[in-house]
């Protein structure tokens, strides 16, 4: 036996007891002729104390140990004379009698404490001594604790846990699929699933009513802090449903979720809000419902005055920076750039101030009386100190810009607390989205998905402007301004997927080589069905109050999509290269 108890584990309680530990070294010091030592395993940190007047061997040894030393210490349990109220252990600490050295260590290139001193990249190449730090195993036992509530609340509903294939071929994702290359089939290629998204639906034909499964997707897309190339959905799917019944399954599980794992209350039932709402007032599909600031339109009220960059603009939108009058003219210049970066992609900004003084100053003031200006800050609930932002341009663009500007005025107000909880179902999503560069509609959610059912006289016109009014049975799970999840209610009948293809351009042809398999099936009697998948990486962050996921995942890529660890990708060698039928035209 290497320890009797773990190093987060001890309490004055335990005083007397004689016990072994095993652990890392993360800290000696010497001090007034003794030796005190940090003990660390993933449950605490111990300290250990060597007495200068122990036994000559015993001191050698304590003096010996180096940082990230795994040795194992037996002693008694003694009561701290000065306690350390920041750790559970900090009354106790060990009277060592002996020490084994388990292994050495050479000097670990950062500090494997709390608040570590390596940047990122170097604590990406020593990934496994990152682990080891408190914030990174606190993370990944969130994640474990998730997991588990996941699978006790859906077995608890009688769903199935199905392992589906990776080897396969291409899933109408919208993201670039990962191929592998068959050596057996020569020149042919699998596809590394963006999620399992047919094998669920073919699940549903196949009879099991209730499927989930945690599984890994894979999508070579741009990177981001809540992006990675491979990434874990919970992916479920129902038969026999209807979109009110997925909505309160998985509302349930959320809520048990959030009950068992971060002890948070969340709303019962939640709120609701439609696309159409969700991009009017907070420019986003994915609204952060924390703090109000919602986006006021006011084209009408500023056009007919002789301004001729509003006049023009098919939409002026608006939002009130509540207690912002008092930025400066610097600030404000630096807000405009801010907003003109490419990222926002505004042509520039317009404020209306609000001066504690009563004043209004407005970089419009040459087009508008202080009556009109005052007028607009009434439409927006506005008072003395606030400051509105006013973005003009193309109506869906220009409130996806007020949107993110408004994320970041929420952000620099302190509106966004990680630690407030504010989850809501997105639904009555357009099924389609016109591409004006492709000349052709592209489905939102995507084929699968079927349109509300008192749309579907619009879904079979061949008008355009009926076919942008479809709404989808789809729906998307947000918490705090991030997309958690979203799934739809699938086409079933044969005749309305074939529709779809034909709305989407798809031939039959196209859509018989890369969907055959389930456009056969579908003639087997496939029930109604639908289901959502949330990624799970994002929840594990989101729960633990941050935004980047990479943190709740043990061995994730970098914003090159790379393994500095193991150094991936890299080069094959030739015999693989030809083996698999592959030449390379990178030139060396
Ligand atoms: P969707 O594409 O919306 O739906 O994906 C579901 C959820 O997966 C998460 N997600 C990601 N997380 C990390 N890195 C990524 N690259 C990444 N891409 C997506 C998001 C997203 O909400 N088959 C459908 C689901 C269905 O219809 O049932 C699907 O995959 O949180």
């Amino acid at each position: 036996m290497y320890r009797s108890k773990t190093c987060g584990e001890l309490r004055l309680a335990d005083k007397g007891k004689t016990v072994t530990l095993a652990g890392w070294v993360q800290k000696s010091r010497k001090l007034g002729g003794m030796t005190f030592i940090d003990l660390r395993d993933r449950y605490g940190i111990t300290q250990l104390v060597i007495d200068g007047a122990a036994d000559p061997q015993l001191v050698e040894i304590a003096e010996s140990l180096g940082r990230e030393f795994v040795i194992q210490a037996t002693g008694e349990v003694l009561e701290r004379q000065s306690k350390n109220p920041k750790i559970p252990t900090g009354e106790i600490e060990i009277k060592v009698q002996k020490i084994n050295i388990l292994n050495k260590s050479v000097t670990p290139p950062f500090t494997i404490e709390e608040n570590s001193d390596g940047g990122e990249d170097l604590r990406a190449k020593y990934r496994y001594l990152d682990l080891r730090r408190p914030p990174l195993q606190r993370a990944l036992a969130l994640r474990h604790r998730l997991a588990q509530e996941i699978r006790t609340y859906l077995d608890g509903e009688g769903f199935m846990e199905i392992e589906t294939p990776y080897l396969i071929k291409s899933t109408p994702e919208g993201a670039r699929d990962f191929v592998v290359p068959s050596r057996m089939n020569p020149g042919q290629f699998y596809a590394l699933p963006q999620s399992p998204q047919t094998f669920k639906q073919l699940l549903m034909v196949a009879g099991y009513d209730r499927y989930f499964q945690i599984v890994r997707c894979f999508r070579d897309e741009d990177l981001r802090a809540d992006r990675q190339p491979e990434f874990t959905q919970i992916d479920c799917e129902m038969a026999f449903v209807e979109q009110e019944d997925v909505l309160k399954t998985f509302e349930g599980m959320m809520r048990a979720m959030f009950k068992n794992a971060v002890g948070v209350d969340i709303p019962n039932p939640l709120p609701r809000m439609s696309w159409y709402d969700a991009m009017d007032n907070y420019g986003s599909d994915k609204p952060d419902i924390r703090f109000g600031m919602k986006i006021h339109e006011i084209t009408k009220q500023v056009q007919g005055v002789g301004f001729s960059v509003f006049d023009s603009a098919e939409y002026v939108g608006a939002i009130n920076a509540e207690g912002c009058a008092e930025y400066t003219r610097k600030q404000l210049d630096e807000l405009t750039e801010w907003v003109k970066r490419p990222q926002v992609g505004a042509k520039g900004l317009v404020y209306i101030k609000l001066n504690p003084d009563g004043s209004i100053k407005s970089s419009v003031d040459k087009f508008y009386t202080p009556e009109q200006l005052k007028a607009i800050a009434d439409a927006l609930e506005a008072k003395t100190g606030d400051l509105i932002l006013v973005l003009c341009g193309p109506k869906r663009k220009t409130q996806t810009q007020l949107g993110v500007l408004r994320i970041e005025m929420g952000n620099r107000l302190g509106l966004r607390d990680p630690h407030v909880f504010a989850p809501l179902w997105i639904v009555d999503f357009p099924l389609l989205e016109w591409s004006e560069e492709d000349g052709r509609f592209y489905a939102m959610h995507h084929p699968f998905t079927a349109p509300k059912p008192e749309h579907e006289k619009w879904f079979y016109s061949d008008k355009k402007e009926d076919l942008e009014r479809v709404c989808a049975n789809a729906y998307d799970f947000v918490l705090n301004g991030s997309e958690l999840g979203g799934g739809s209610i699938r086409i079933h009948n044969a005749d309305m997927q074939k529709r779809m293809f034909e709305v989407l351009g798809i031939g039959p042809e196209e859509a018989e080589y890369k969907f055959g398999f389930i456009i056969h099936a579908f003639q087997y009697g496939a029930p109604p069905h639908g289901g959502l998948a949330f990624g799970f990486d994002r929840v594990c962050a989101l729960f633990g109050g941050q935004e980047t996921i990479r943190d709740y995942i043990a061995f994730p890529k970098n914003n090159q999509g790379r393994d500095v660890m193991i150094d991936s990708p890299s080069k094959i060698d030739q015999v693989q290269m030809d083996e698999l039928f592959l030449a390379s035209t990178v030139k060396e």
